[in-house]
């Protein structure tokens, strides 16, 4: 049966190797990566997809050549001013997960107005992870659970918080990486413990709907188990 509140997170990778392989500046793929992001938010409900939570850019991710990460803050900016009044034709509420006390001042005010200009929508949640670690999170939460002992509701509730996103952190039904590697690169550590995963060599920028559907297909053959042993009467 084909589900339709699926949460799908992905691990938009390869963008800088697809831009190289063409001859151009790691920064070419990341702006051919926003046209992904396009294509695939559009596609997501669509496919039974309720909540999109999409890989940025990691708190590693600092570690890159200053132009580089200066050019993604930039594109994140140009991304989220452009986009808005699709998002909310669309029904997408947009939010931020991760640090964001490290953005720059202007891409700060604009995440937080793109949250409460799409604050109403209920198509699709998108969440978008920059500066975003999943060990520093769950770190943060362990922390602010101050030694108390917790159930994992409880648990995913101060995740959320510590995300700074809205609401506890959600499970994540299927996560996809593309571009090649099989590695989690610290996301959604938490979230993805019963995770189906697909990695997929399209590089970012090359994947679209038909990639999307075929990754979800694919989820919907998987038999989860979740440890449990099914009891047959036969
Ligand atoms: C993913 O593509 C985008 C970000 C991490 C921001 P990469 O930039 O990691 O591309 P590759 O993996 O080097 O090809
Ligand atoms: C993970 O990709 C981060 C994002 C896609 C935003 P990386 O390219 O940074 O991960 P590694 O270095 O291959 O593990
Ligand atoms: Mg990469």
């Amino acid at each position: 049966m084909q589900s339709t509140s699926l949460h799908v997170a992905i691990i938009m990778d390869g963008n800088g190797r697809w831009a190289r392989s063409r001859g151009l500046p790691r920064t070419a793929g990341h702006r051919a990566g926003v046209d992904a992001v396009r294509r695939v938010v559009e596609a997501a409900p669509g496919l039974g997809i309720r909540i999109l939570t999409l890989y940025t850019f990691s708190s590693d991710n600092w570690q890159r050549p200053r132009a580089e990460v200066n050019t993604l803050f930039q594109l994140f900016q140009e991304h989220l001013a452009n986009e808005l009044p699709r998002l909310r034709e669309n029904g997408v509420r947009l939010t931020v997960i991760g640090r964001r006390d490290r953005f720059p001042l202007p891409l700060r005010s604009a995440v937080a107005a793109a949250e409460r200009l799409t604050a109403r929508c209920a198509r699709l949640d998108l969440r978008l992870a920059m500066d975003y670690s999943s060990r520093d999170q769950i770190l943060r939460a362990a922390t602010l659970a101050r030694g108390g002992l917790l159930g994992r509701e409880r648990f995913a509730a101060l995740l959320g918080h510590a995300g700074h996103g809205h609401g506890p952190s959600p499970d994540v039904d299927l996560l996809i990486r593309t571009g090649g590697e099989q590695r989690l690169s610290d996301f959604l550590l938490w979230e993805c413990a019963y995770a189906e995963l697909v990695f997929t060599e399209v590089p970012w920028p090359d994947f679209g709907p038909e990639h999307l559907a075929q990754a979800v297909a694919e989820f919907q053959r998987r038999e989860r188990r979740f440890g449990r042993v099914e009891e047959r009467t036969s």
